[in-house]
């Protein structure tokens, strides 16, 4: 109750100033004159016509700056859940927030080293806003510009999945333009640095039943245990005999039509989407891009060098 008198105090108060107020009496003697108008009046038409657009404009942009922290939150779970989703953790029903911060440790990682940068808030970080800093990315010269994306951030945040310290997966950022828009996704790997557990792409404009089949969990489903490094046929650090892991280039393609899973290099080859070549290539070249020295070989082969004890 002692609010309301409050209020009720402050609202007389507003009208005693403004009633005081020369452009207020001149404003109110105008909206006399147009409602005292009839209703075939151009002028009260025009007028109102107005006072409607600036009041929708007001409701407009205060929804906009109201909603804004919503929106944010609500673009950051998404993005959780994409992960989690990547990783094989997502079940239904969960508390997304409290099973990404229990299950999942974001990593800032240099692109051209590949050693982890410390110094940098992981929670804190946008790689898709860095990308478009100058100051925080990198143009990627033409020749080497095979996911057609232009600029990559300086920084990349990557995801891993650990279990008793161990790491269990390893999420890597990748984007790649496809027919009509840059596809956004997430790949997930083994800790070998090598094999897919899987691939989610959260954002792309492809089109609905061709390209945008990506989104498709029976096409999603085939990556699983496909190789992305052409394996080389030096001895295997398995086996004790080499001191670092020696992986080739990247290997892994969409192919037109289905694999066939006995036929040796079906390790790297995945469906293409049926009627979406051009998606398909895409996705091809920015795996294909991110895996190479260009992005995140440099880490992946550090990751399975620690994980070695070699360094
Ligand atoms: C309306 C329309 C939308 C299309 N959308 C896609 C698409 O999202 N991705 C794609 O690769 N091809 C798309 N295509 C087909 C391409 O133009 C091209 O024909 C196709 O990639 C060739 O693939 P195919 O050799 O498997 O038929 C679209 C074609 C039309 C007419």
């Amino acid at each position: 109750m002692p609010n309301e008198k409050k209020q009720c105090e402050h609202y007389a108060k507003l009208c005693a100033v403004l009633e005081k107020n020369e452009n207020y009496q001149k404003f109110k003697a105008y909206a006399d004159r147009i409602l005292a108008l009839g209703n075939d009046s151009l002028e009260k038409t025009i007028a109102i016509a107005v006072a409607l657009c600036l009041v929708c404009a007001v409701l407009v942009s205060f929804a906009a700056v109201a909603l804004k922290p919503l929106q944010i939150n609500n673009k950051e779970l998404d993005m959780k859940q994409n992960i989690l989703d990547v990783a094989g953790l997502l079940e239904p029903g969960s508390d997304i927030d409290a099973a990404f911060a229990e299950k999942i440790e974001a990593k800032i990682v240099d692109l051209e080293t590949g050693d982890y940068v410390e110094s940098i808030n992981a929670g804190d970080y946008d790689q898709r806003k860095a990308a478009k800093d100058p100051a925080q990315s990198i143009a990627i010269p033409k020749d080497k510009d095979i996911a057609h994306i232009r600029i990559k951030a300086k920084y990349a945040k990557v995801f891993l999945v650990k279990e008793a310290g161990a790491i269990k997966s390893i999420i890597l950022p990748v984007n790649g333009y496809g027919l009509w828009s840059t596809l956004y996704g997430f790949l997930s790997l083994d800790p070998d640095g090598q094999t897919v557990q899987s691939i989610n792409f959260y954002d792309q404009a492809e089109t609905p039943g061709l390209g945008g089949e990506v989104v498709n969990p029976n096409w999603r489903a085939l990556w699983k245990g496909k190789k992305v490094y052409a394996e080389t046929d030096q001895p295997s650090m398995d086996k004790g005999l080499i001191a670092e892991a020696d992986m080739g280039e990247p290997a892994l393609s969409l192919i037109k039509g289905v694999v066939d899973n006995s036929k040796p290099g079906s390790q790297y080859q995945v469906d293409g989407l049926a009627g979406a070549t051009l998606t398909s290539t895409g996705v091809t070249n920015l795996i294909r891009y991110w895996t190479s020295k260009e992005g995140f070989a440099p880490y992946l082969s550090k990751v399975r060098t620690v994980k070695r004890g070699v360094s």
